[in-house]
């Protein structure tokens, strides 16, 4: 195993509702992938997830439900697991907030944070609902959003254009408790003075540089987030409240009516997570954090200014942890032209698409990564989703490993024949095939997931055309050797993609490797299958997703209509 540590999270999503595909293409899935291939790359990898349990997003949930906030995230913190889990999306671990060691954690940062002085408590105005005697933060207030005139914007933040607000920002507000005016009311809370910390974050966002030291090249940066950081510094960095009146959190240490803001708490998640982790497999959580290790945080773009610019400024304030390396945020993805709905109902959820369509969970990631939003919001559409199945799925990557396996089970019984005179394009079909990783490598590396897929299905594309070319079940009948070389070279293309899909097409690429015997694990090491070497009989990775198939979904959305 190579000596370098990777961190890689995952933001946690909140325990207050299922996962639907929004979620998968935002994080979860790019985060996946990444994970997958560094640890073949044999990188020393610890990949964290787990489930925010804090916040407004929770309580009202429990409010609107009649239930309580625990009940909530009980009983979300399962489901998700599981449906994450089945989905092959491959955690370390999915740990909770909720967890005595996460609220430990959690004071022991504030706390360390408050005795080097990096707050100010002040006592200020805040929005208060008489009716319900509670104070206003983040999602129990709503209104007009300063920047883009949204006007569903929430307290902490406008959902439409990403812009971190405070309540006092919103134009018209009104409480999500009881729809009225708020009144104000003085009350006391921990601020991070966040002006202080302008100047070195904007060296260490835009030029990648922190107390002299090049932590990261901006231009591996994608530029939406650079762009949202600089437009969140230029207009100005303030004081930002991180403790707030309410009873369901992890409580301020010296203040037991108060708790810590979620988005101080959730992030400090994944290094509690870490910790349990590094408990439970006999590793130091440390090691992950800090000196050399590299931090990366997959999110959706309306995270970004919470892992790129507030996280950060707590990581360095506490002292000795590393900031992240790279934030490849997502843009959203749209569902049928619209934007995806939890309220509205218009959305694909993941337990119920795994209902659907039982054992095809790489369509979905296939199809979920083709798509993704990397640099601009995308479509996701059903018709899409069966194109891009039967016509590259099942006529390219299948079709290509079915020939190849059922001729070698044909013409020699499954023992793979022996390589023999080279023609020049056999010559530059292995060229090719022996640049596949490193290429796929390097796209992933950049977190250009989409591309790298797609350099996938081009080999497996090559493979089906170098068989259609040189059409061995008609060579068999004249040329035994020339049909042995190149039923060989075809099912060296096929181990290699057992090994290259696993990022992508985990499901698949297991069965695939069992279909032509091989242990497949490390990215730079491809099976070579020797003259001899007895593979499985053929069974089909992917089937043809038939229009009724379909209709149905599209109906099924449409109901929500
Ligand atoms: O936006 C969300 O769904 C948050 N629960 C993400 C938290 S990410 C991290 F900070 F934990
Ligand atoms: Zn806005």
């Amino acid at each position: 195993m190579n000596n370098k540590k990777y961190t890689i999270t995952a933001a946690l999503p909140y325990a207050n509702g299922p996962l639907h595909i929004g979620h998968i293409s935002g994080a979860y899935l790019p985060a996946d992938i990444y994970a997958r291939y560094r640890k073949l790359n044999q990188d020393d990898v610890v990949f964290v997830c787990g489930s925010d349990e804090h916040g407004a997003a929770i309580t009202l949930r429990a409010k609107k439900d009649g239930v309580t906030p625990q009940e909530v995230v009980d009983r979300y913190h399962e489901q998700n697991k599981t449906s994450f889990s089945e989905f092959g999306i491959d955690f370390d671990i999915y740990h909770r907030t909720s967890d005595d060691l996460h609220h430990k954690t959690a004071q022991d940062f504030f706390q360390n944070l408050e005795d080097k002085n990096c707050f100010v408590q002040k006592t200020s105005e805040q929005y208060f609902d008489e009716d319900y005697q509670q104070f206003l933060a983040d999602r129990y207030i709503k209104g007009q959003c300063p920047k883009c005139a949204y006007e569903h914007a929430y307290g902490d933040q406008c959902e439409k254009c990403g812009s971190a607000l405070s309540p006092s920002d919103l134009v018209d507000p009104i409480s999500t408790l009881s729809g009225k005016k708020p009144i104000y009311k003085q009350t006391k809370h921990w601020y991070l003075p966040m002006q202080k910390h302008e100047s070195w974050l904007k060296d260490w966002i835009e030029k990648g540089i922190l107390d002299g030291i090049s932590k990261h090249d901006p231009k591996k940066w994608r530029s939406q987030v650079l762009g949202q950081c600089k437009s969140w510094i230029d207009s100005g960095l303030r004081e930002r409240a991180m403790t707030r009146d309410l009873d369901w959190g992890v409580k301020v240490p010296s203040d037991e009516n108060k708790v810590l803001y979620v988005w101080l708490d959730a992030p400090i998640g994944y290094i509690s997570a870490t910790k349990q982790w590094a408990l439970d497999n006999n590793k130091k959580w440390q090691d992950y954090w800090k000196n050399d290790a590299e931090l990366i945080h997959f999110i959706g773009k309306d995270n970004i200014v919470f892992h790129a610019i507030i996280f950060p400024i707590l990581l360095k304030a506490h002292e000795g942890f590393v900031l992240p390396k790279n934030v490849p945020a997502n843009e959203f993805l749209n569902l049928e032209g619209q934007k995806l709905s939890t309220s509205r109902n218009w959305a694909i959820w993941l337990h119920e698409y795994l209902e659907d369509f039982p054992g095809q969970q790489d369509v979905m990631r296939y199809v979920l990564c083709a798509t993704a939003p990397e640099s601009k919001d995308t479509d996701f559409t059903w018709k899409d989703f069966q194109t891009r199945n039967n016509s590259e799925l099942v006529a390219i990557f299948g079709n290509f490993i079915n020939r190849v396996v059922v001729l070698t089970n044909k013409y020699w019984n499954g023992e793979v024949p022996e390589i023999n005179e080279k023609s020049q394009n056999d010559v530059e079909i292995l060229a090719s095939l022996e640049d596949a990783p490193k290429k796929i490598a390097e796209l992933i590396e950049s977190f250009k997931l989409r591309e790298a897929q797609n350099e996938l299905i081009n080999l497996a594309r090559s493979g089906n055309k170098y068989l259609a070319d040189e059409e061995p079940w008609k060579l068999i009948k004249t040329d035994l050797k020339r049909t042995e070389t190149i039923m060989n070279i075809a099912l060296q293309i096929a181990s290699a993609l057992s090994v290259l899909a696993i990022p992508f097409l985990p499901f698949t690429a297991q069965k695939l490797s069992k279909m032509l015997n091989v242990e497949s694990a490390d990215w730079n090491k491809i099976p070579s299958l020797c003259k001899g070497h007895k593979i499985e009989k053929a069974s089909l990775l992917f089937s043809k997703i038939e229009d009724d198939q379909i209709e149905l979904q599209i109906q099924k959305l449409n109901q929500n209509k």
